[in-house]
């Protein structure tokens, strides 16, 4: 087998020992002055500076591609994304910078239940076609490992359609797709009124089928004030455990319902969001490994103060940034504007951002094993950017400096 050695880099990455990186290991890299890193098979193979790997690559048949000049980092995985819905919601980002507030213009029909209609009156095929040209603008921007949840469906057939689609996704383009059935991101008109009988279908009729199915890895739920309460969170949650799902949760996003808290309870690989979590239950999810999925472009554009990621990283709890893309709260694509929010508004080092978006993010989504730092036995899926560091990756603000992306070591953009 070919080996493929990228040499003359500057390789930064986060070191996998096993775990997500928890306080001061947040914001530690391996920095290679002289790197390279072989690929083979389209895995990592080896990893250092040149001098360091030249015996375990001896030998082989090696293609050579010249990186001077770049920085070589791991791709980027976002771990928190509802990429998959029909349309946009232009009128509301209006009503939004008007002054409306996100939560009223839920409650008024709007908000996540337009997504839900579009869903509901969309072609399959169409809504493939609208999901995968934003997943390519995602990976043209350096992602190369994604969640994509359901959501807008909110009754069965619509929820396993997503599915099929986020599937699809996952199979005919070159990125790895973790799918995340949300059953419960809202009460459907059908049901106002009547969230405990919502809750039921989802348990009882949502879930048995979403197994069945076979795509959704991770179950998660909208825990917010008007929407879900925190015991039918639980319900919902540890029924999706016994159907062998894995669980995360919208928590504490406007409201402190205690959301991170029930992540914390059920061992849940992430909680989301978390604008309005108290200490308390931020020490309980340290305790129990629960990574924070913190999303900065959401807090930026509901206009709300941005999650606080240092306070947590110093309560040991492991933080990892994601797009939230979505048509409502947060409609970007872009990784390096998620880190360039995260490093001047909430105050991360570069290094506790890169690790946020890579290592933590993977641990996030269940992914750990295979990707998110450029350890021996990992996928090959990396960036070549242009800059120092990573700090480039805010300091470039609003557009991207990565110039190549690869994964499972070809380039896919
Ligand atoms: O993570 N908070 C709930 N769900 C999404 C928004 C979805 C939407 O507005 O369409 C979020 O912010
Ligand atoms: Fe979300």
């Amino acid at each position: 087998m070919t080996v493929t050695l990228f040499r003359n880099a500057r390789i930064y990455t986060p070191v996998d020992k096993g775990k997500p990186a928890a306080g001061a290991a947040q914001g530690e890299l391996a920095v290679y002055e002289d790197g390279a890193l072989a690929v083979e098979d389209g895995r990592i193979r080896a990893v250092g500076d040149l001098s360091s790997i030249v015996h375990s690559i001896s030998g082989k048949t090696m293609d050579e591609v010249d990186c001077r000049d770049m920085c070589l980092i791991p791709g980027f995985v976002d771990p928190h994304t509802h990429i998959c819905f029909a349309r946009l919601r232009e009128e509301e980002f209006e009503l939004r910078i008007a002054g409306s507030p996100y939560l009223e213009i839920l409650e008024k029909g709007g908000g996540i239940l337009s997504s839900v209609q579009h869903i509901r009156e969309s072609d399959e095929a169409d809504l493939f076609v609208a999901t995968a040209e934003r997943v390519r603008i995602a990976l043209s921007f350096g992602t190369t490992t994604l969640e994509i949840k359901s959501g807008y469906g909110l009754d069965t057939q619509n929820e396993l359609k997503m599915l099929r689609v986020i599937d699809r996704v996952a199979r005919e383009l070159p990125i790895d797709v973790v799918p995340t059935f949300l059953g419960a991101h809202a009460v459907p008109p059908e049901y106002k009124g009547r969230s405990d009988d919502f809750v039921d279908l989802v348990i009882d009729e949502m879930l048995p089928a979403v197994t069945a199915q076979g795509v959704a890895r991770f179950c998660d739920v909208f825990c917010e004030k008007g929407v879900f309460t925190l015991d039918q969170s639980r319900r919902i949650l540890e029924a999706a455990k016994a159907f062998g799902l894995g669980v995360k949760l919208h928590a504490d996003e406007v409201n402190d319902l205690g959301g991170a808290g029930l992540a914390a309870d059920l061992a849940a690989v992430s909680a989301d969001h978390l604008l309005a979590a108290g200490d308390e239950n931020i020490a309980r999810m340290a305790k129990a490994g629960v990574v924070a999925s913190l999303l900065p472009a959401t807090a930026y554009s509901l206009r709300k103060p941005y999650a606080r990621a240092l306070d947590m990283i110093a309560a040991g709890v492991p933080v990892a940034l994601a797009t939230d893309c979505n048509p409502g709260s947060s409609y970007t694509e872009s990784m390096p504007f998620v880190i360039g929010l995260s490093v001047l508004n909430m105050g991360l080092s570069p290094a506790q951002a890169l690790t946020g978006v890579t290592l933590n993010a993977a641990y996030a989504v269940g992914m750990g094993a295979q990707v998110g730092s450029l350890d021996v036995g990992k996928q090959a899926d990396f960036l070549l950017m242009g800059g120092r560091s990573p700090a480039i990756l805010a300091y470039h603000a609003g557009v991207s400096p990565v110039q190549e992306v690869y994964k499972r070591g070809k380039r896919v953009a």
